[in-house]
């Protein structure tokens, strides 16, 4: 058992993992085929409390017969309202503003004061990962009279097809949209989906948003990208190496930092929490795992 603060030492990890038959890992941990190791032969499950799983080696896994399941569906709509969140709060300068008023006791209102980006009039959003997450901020979006265009490598849901989701490739997405949001797992070939390549296809002056992996975003190009102007804004709850920030990032005023925050919703932690300690218990009976990785039901 591993009880401390913060991101443990994969040392710590091996030596807290000793002789364990069930790791409950978050994305704090780094599960390893040496963590795997230190637990040992009787290790039956690797029971990951989040969705995304790119903590943990799943061929390592497979290779020990030990079981790997993540926690989706019960943080969806607590992810996506941070997501939505960061697109308010990008687009209309909240956090900006915020700042500006405690340090300037003497500011004013003014005809042009903190001119932000309408989200409504007829703005596109376009989404990148189109699974519940996705799906959920399609929601959101469309009750703020936003269009919606998303990619995703797999076909539109039909429930997202009658919200009125528009299918199109990345290239499309990424040119048509005036914010774009991410919501696909990080994968050896999403790892910098966002890089100087993609970004420059971006809208000028739009926001882009991520809450997914911080890995997915090369965070250097896109510093450039937002000194530069071409993106007005950018919402950030993860990063590329957490809890490292760009440092560049951290001095400009169009960007929006969160601590991965996303799911910390007190139901959603209790609920992913649940799910965790249930996906050990069905694996120490002998019963089909609930969420195991690689087979998740879907409302699809
Ligand atoms: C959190 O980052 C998650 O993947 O659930
Ligand atoms: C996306 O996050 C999904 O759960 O498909």
């Amino acid at each position: 058992m591993y009880g401390g603060r913060g991101a443990p030492s994969q040392e710590d990890l091996r030596h807290g993992a000793t002789g364990a038959i069930a790791i409950i890992s978050t994305v704090n941990e780094t599960i390893d085929s040496a963590v795997m190791d230190a637990a040992g032969p009787g290790l039956r499950i690797v029971a990951n409390c989040a969705v995304g799983y790119d903590n943990v080696d799943l061929a390592a896994a497979n290779e020990r017969d030990v079981l790997v399941s993540n926690t989706p569906g019960v943080l969806d709509k607590a992810t996506a309202d941070v997501a939505f969140g960061l697109l308010l709060a990008t687009a209309r300068r909240i956090v900006e503003a915020d700042h500006h008023i405690r340090t300037h006791p003497d500011w004013h209102w003014g005809p042009r004061e903190f001119l932000g980006r309408d989200l409504s009039a007829g703005t596109t959003l376009g989404i990148v990962g189109m699974g519940r997450i996705g799906f959920e901020m399609a929601r959101s979006a469309t009750a703020f009279d936003m269009r919606v265009l998303a990619y995703d490598p797999r076909p539109l849901d039909r429930r997202s097809v009658d919200l009125g989701v528009v299918a199109a490739d990345l290239e499309t997405v990424l040119a048509s949209s005036d914010a774009i949001t991410l919501h696909c797992p990080l994968t050896p070939q999403t790892r910098h989906l966002m890089n100087e390549r993609t970004l420059a296809l971006m809208k000028q002056g739009a926001v882009l948003v991520n809450t997914a992996r911080g890995p997915l975003v090369d965070e250097a190009a896109l510093h450039r990208v937002l000194v530069s102007g071409q993106l007005s804004g950018a919402g950030l709850d993860v990063f590329e190496d957490e809890p490292r920030i760009y440092p560049g990032l951290v001095e400009l005023a169009n960007v929006v930092l969160l601590p991965h925050i996303a799911s910390a919703g007190d139901h959603t932690r209790g609920a992913m929490a649940l799910l965790a300690i249930d996906n050990v218990r069905h694996c120490l009976e002998g019963r089909p795992l609930p969420t195991p990785v690689g087979c998740v039901p879907d409302q699809r």
